[in-house]
């Protein structure tokens, strides 16, 4: 399936665990500084800051009055109590967090993440009134074993099982190739990226309706890098890219929000 509707590129700074105060400041600073002249609010892109949790105010405090948007790496589904090391959504949005990211490969592969924690992570983030990016990917050897579809719609489904409707405009998928993610060596070529968006969001209309696929945004995930994000940002069905490595260099991470702003435009001019 492709999406018909057209909208605003999104791009995602995932930081993961990366910076010190001093540097998440900096970097910070330079991606606001680098788009000043940019007017990444009306035509241009959407664009997310993802620090570690110990950086949340400090860069959300530079983010404040510009229409980049703060977000998290991760939350533990409770509102308080005696959960020793774990972060609620209510102090996510109490330092100015927007967004959270769900179900990323590493939580899920390194950290042992199960699909019924994630929704109810999901479920949990929506009802306090976080954004979700819900990131799902399969590994090489599910792609050897041509398992892509089935696991994409499994990680899918079960990731939003019993979202309430009315929440789902709140929700976004990364499609995030486990494979790809990191790698210098293993980039998801556009085709095989548009070839999973299509299948994922053939799946959510499937449990969502149609409205709601074409409205939902995809991004995908797995090295960007500047030089690729025009021949999968002008993909139709890719709707943004979440950046790990890119993210950390104010200049790579300009770079690819300049290709965003850029396909968004030539979009709306084509229409
Ligand atoms: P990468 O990370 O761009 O470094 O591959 C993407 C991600 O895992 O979110």
């Amino acid at each position: 399936m492709i999406k018909d509707d057209i909208e605003k590129k999104t791009i995602v700074g995932n930081w993961k665990m990366h910076t010190t105060s001093s540097g998440a400041r900096d970097l910070a600073q330079g991606i606001v500084d680098g788009l000043v002249d940019e007017s990444i609010d009306e035509e241009g892109a959407s664009i997310i800051l993802c620090p570690p949790f110990p950086y949340l105010a400090l860069v959300g405090e530079i983010l404040k009055d510009t229409h980049i948007a703060l977000g998290a790496q991760n939350l533990y589904p409770e509102k308080e109590g005696a959960f020793t090391g774990e972060v609620s959504p209510t102090m996510l949005l109490d330092l100015g967090c927007k967004y959270v990211i769900l179900g990323h490969s590493e939580r899920r592969h390194k950290l042992g993440e199960p699909d019924a924690f994630i929704n109810e992570k999901v479920k949990v983030a929506l009802a306090a009134g976080l954004d979700v990016i819900l990131c799902v990917g399969e590994t090489l050897e599910q792609r050897k074993a041509n398992q892509v579809e089935a696991l994409l719609d499994r990680q899918l489904g079960l990731g939003l099982a019993n979202v309430p409707s009315d929440a789902l405009r709140r929700v976004s998928i990364a499609y995030e190739p486990v494979w790809a993610i990191g790698s210098a060596t293993h980039h998801a070529t556009p085709q095989q990226a548009e070839d999973a968006h299509s299948v994922l969001r053939t799946r959510f209309g499937q449990i969502f309706g149609e409205d709601a696929a074409n409205e939902v945004s995809i991004q995908y995930g797995g090295s960007v890098v500047p030089d690729d994000a025009a021949a999968l940002l002008s993909r139709p069905g890719i709707d943004g890219a979440l950046l790990g490595g890119a993210s950390l260099v104010v200049n790579e991470f300009l770079a690819v929000v300049r290709v965003a702003i850029a396909e968004t435009r030539s979009v709306m001019q084509s229409a």
